[in-house]
């Protein structure tokens, strides 16, 4: 039997080649090897996005992003988190077997306190509802960017938590699936985060993108200089796009000294557009077509429930919650 694959995505904002290189690229790639599982977040979004118009605006701006850039409908099954409410039923019995400290352990609720976002109970029970989401699929591997592998630890222990409560083995234990672009840098060289305004965002416009592109931040050695494309952020941004080859010749004129940074950032604005401009395209047809992307929303929900509710009702079972006519 193929393995399961789950991943989710916040529609909290624009998405970014951060997003894209760090979590996205691997759940679009998996669609062929595993049964894929890739749902929009927006009860996760909740914690940030509290505006009922916006919200539903930017959950639609997910699924048309996905579908533009390859996620194929007939592959993986893209869905609405609302549309597996379950995930929240999940979510209550996880939190009567797991304690406070796991959560207070949390790397990524402290970063968003320090970070100015407000300790809602919400954040900080957040990792709980992803746990619900990865379990209640029993998905096997999870694709995300190295800052959610804590949260993927987390849920395996969650899981046995349960299991171990009530004597059971009804919720399997998934493991985090890392890309090699683990953190990807932003125009700063900071990570690249919507929350640090250094974004290159994956639908932008050709001419907004390349002004971002060229405003990569790059120390000051002169053309002639002999440069290091480890430390260089343009350089961390040319190896996501090029092929190996390509990655190598510049590593080597990098080193050799006699180019400037600009040549650098012309060819990753080049290699974005080769990229993103098709997806560009794509995405402005499928804006067009609302009802296709309902649907295939709304199926690919109704599918994912499905899932959702023979671990639910084992869940139940584990440990007697009774619901009339289940
Ligand atoms: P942001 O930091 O912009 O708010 P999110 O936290 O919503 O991004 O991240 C969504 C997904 O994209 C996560 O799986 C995360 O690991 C991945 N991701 C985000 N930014 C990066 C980055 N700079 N490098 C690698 N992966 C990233
Ligand atoms: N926490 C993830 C993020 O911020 C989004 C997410 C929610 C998720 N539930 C998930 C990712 C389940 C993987 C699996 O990017």
């Amino acid at each position: 039997m193929r393995k399961r694959v789950l991943s989710g995505t916040q529609p909290s904002g624009k998405l970014h080649v951060g997003n894209y290189f760090g979590a996205m690229s691997q759940h679009i790639a998996g669609q062929d090897e595993f049964e894929s599982y890739i749902f929009i977040a927006n009860y996760h979004a909740l914690n940030t996005i509290q505006d009922p118009k916006l919200l539903r605006q930017l959950t639609l701006d997910v699924a048309l992003d996905y579908l533009a850039l390859g996620l194929d409908p007939n592959k993986a099954c893209l869905y609405r988190q609302s549309d597996v409410p379950e995930v929240t039923e999940l979510t209550w019995i996880l939190s009567t077997v797991t304690g406070k400290g796991l959560l207070e352990r949390a790397v990524s609720y402290k970063d968003k306190v320090a970070k100015g976002q407000a300790a809602s109970m919400g954040l900080f029970c957040y990792p709980i509802l992803q746990a619900a989401d990865i379990l209640i699929v029993g998905s096997d591997f999870v694709p995300v960017g190295k800052d959610q592998v804590q949260h993927i630890e987390m849920t395996a222990d969650m899981a046995g938590y349960f299991n171990n409560t009530y004597g059971v083995n009804v919720l399997k234990q998934p493991v985090a699936k890392l890309n090699d672009a683990a953190v990807v840098p932003g125009l700063d060289g900071e990570k690249m985060s919507k929350s640090y305004g250094n974004t290159i965002d994956l639908f932008d416009t050709p001419k907004s993108a390349k002004k971002r592109i060229m405003s990569i931040k790059t120390d000051s050695a002169a053309v002639e200089d002999a440069k290091n494309p480890d430390t260089c952020n343009v350089f961390a941004l040319l190896r996501l796009f090029a092929t190996p080859e390509e990655t190598a010749e510049w590593a080597m004129r990098y080193k050799a000294g006699g180019m400037g940074y600009g040549d650098a950032k012309k060819r990753v604005a080049e290699l974005f557009e080769e990229r993103f401009g098709p997806a560009r395209e794509k995405r402005e047809q499928l804006v067009k077509d609302a009802s296709y992307v309902e649907d295939v929303l709304s199926a690919a929900g109704r599918k994912a429930r499905g899932e959702a509710e023979k671990v639910m009702a084992r869940v139940r079972e584990a440990c007697g919650i009774v619901v009339s006519g289940s």
